[in-house]
């Protein structure tokens, strides 16, 4: 069997060293293929420099929602994401997108989505996908990427939101991205939008360092445990785990082609 972890961030300080070994444990999974997203300038400069060292390791690079300072000077900021995003084995922009969370302010909310789509527009220029962070941004960040995501391709990466929207992102053609919280008892509505999803339309992640799935949940999670995600996914749908693997596998290479270079 074989798995693709379409998300994480394996430059993150908390793996330090130890990313080879991550990265054998990974493949002894079956886990053949990372993705890892940047969510500054600076950090999406280190993670193009990083999956250059290894094969099967793949980049995306963005400025995240909470990381708008990089901003402060536009020009610059758009440049600079334009020039990473065609550099070797970088196959989506990402992470980029709407974070309410911390974000009260209207004036706060309104730079967030001048940068988000000021990003779609470099990922419609250099025509790659798009890994979306949505998080208590729903409405807004459905309706920029109905208007100024026209023709983009993408998923909603950890998607937190309801049925309904599902559906709406469904509609567009835009994936979601499932990851360890559907492994937790609180996981809300997600296992639901899960067994109703049509197969080509998930991805499986695991958002490591962050988001550990049952039995690894409250510690440092890694790409290997994304056969945990594959593993409920296959429960709550009465599937096979190789069925679960082969689908998320070919929709994951369909999202991201590059992955394929
Ligand atoms: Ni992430």
């Amino acid at each position: 069997m074989k798995f693709i972890d379409t998300h994480c961030h394996l430059t993150d300080k908390k793996f330090s060293a130890e990313v080879a070994e991550i990265f054998e444990r990974a493949k002894n999974a079956g886990v053949e293929k990372i993705i890892n997203f940047g969510s500054t300038l600076q950090d999406s400069a280190e993670v193009v420099n990083f999956v250059e060292k290894f094969s099967g390791m793949f980049a995306g690079v963005g400025v995240h929602p909470e990381e708008v300072q990089d901003f402060a000077d536009e020009n610059f900021a758009v440049e600079k994401i334009f020039e990473l995003a065609q550099k070797n084995k970088v196959v989506a922009i990402g992470e980029i997108g709407l974070d309410y969370h911390w974000e009260k302010s209207a004036e706060g909310k309104k730079i967030q989505q001048k940068i988000f789509i000021q990003q779609l527009e470099i990922a419609r220029q250099l025509n790659l996908p798009v890994c979306v962070h949505e998080r208590d941004a729903h409405g807004d960040a459905l309706k920029i990427l109905q208007t100024e995501g026209k023709n983009l391709r993408g998923v909603l990466h950890c998607f937190s939101g309801s049925l309904e929207m599902a559906r709406e992102v469904w509609k567009l053609g835009w994936l979601i991205g499932i990851d360890g919280p559907l492994t937790f008892k609180n996981s809300a509505k997600l296992p639901e939008i899960v067994q109703v999803a049509p197969r080509e339309m998930l991805l499986i992640e695991t958002d490591a360092p962050y988001l550990a799935p049952v039995p690894h949940r409250g510690k440092r999670n890694e790409p290997a445990f994304v056969v945990e995600i594959a593993k409920k996914i296959a429960e709550i749908r009465g599937e096979n785990l190789e069925t679960v693997a082969e689908y998320t596998t070919k929709n994951a290479a369909f999202l991201y082609s590059r992955l394929a270079d």
